[in-house]
């Protein structure tokens, strides 16, 4: 798993793990903030925390060497993201293609970048949420596996839409990873069928571990 900051998807997750509900094992945590929460939270879990320098070079692909070589070594199959504030370069992203997923607090393609929730919040939207989408070489985008809605309240405050937001990612994440993992699916232009199609396996020879 790839994260930057406070890490409660990070814990979401690995909560689901450790009830053995994921259907994969979290390899791994991978971070570019020393100090960041999330790295504590992995060591409460025992799972390895690795904090890599960030990608000095927002274009040089160089620089995302360590983080491939990092998943390589462990065999991670799958990487996820969860709050990890770096834009990805082909050097990580062609090599996971189908096997990157991303959460994003908005209900895509509505709201991209950064304070998601708070745009939500400021555009008068009455229902945002969350989306849990594959990662493609563009922000906040590509085939979308699952959404959940959050309505908002009347006389809400951003913290409180905020809250509500977070706790239907803890929920959605971790299912969706499951589906993902053990489920067919297929990529259906900009989304991804359940159901129906090869899943995981079309993407990797052998499902080895997740992370
Ligand atoms: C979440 O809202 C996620 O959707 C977004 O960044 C936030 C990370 O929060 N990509 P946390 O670190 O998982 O608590």
């Amino acid at each position: 798993m790839f994260a930057s900051g406070a890490g409660s998807n990070f814990e979401a997750l690995a909560q689901a793990g450790a009830r053995a509900e994921l259907g994969g094992d979290i390899v791994a945590l991978l971070c570019d903030q020393p100090g960041a929460p999330v790295i504590e939270r992995a060591r409460r879990f025992g799972i390895e925390a690795l904090v890599l320098p960030s990608p000095r070079h927002r274009s040089r692909l160089d620089d995302e060497a360590p983080w491939l070589h990092a998943l390589q070594e462990r065999q991670v199959s799958v990487v996820l993201l969860a709050g990890f504030m770096r834009r990805l370069h082909a050097t990580l992203l062609d090599p996971y293609a189908g096997r990157m997923l991303n959460i994003h607090p908005s209900l895509l393609p509505a709201f991209t970048g950064l304070d998601a929730i708070g745009q939500a919040y400021r555009a008068g939207a009455n229902v945002t949420g969350c989306t849990v989408h594959m990662v493609e070489d563009a922000l906040d985008a590509g085939p979308i596996l699952a959404q959940a809605e959050v309505e908002r309240r009347a006389d809400e405050t951003l913290e409180q839409l905020e809250a509500r937001i977070h706790a239907a990612e803890h929920a959605l994440y971790p299912g969706t990873v499951r589906r993902f993992l053990t489920e067919p699916w297929r990529v259906d232009g900009a989304r991804v069928r359940f159901g129906e199609g090869p899943g995981l396996s079309s993407h990797i020879g052998t499902a080895a571990g997740n992370g």
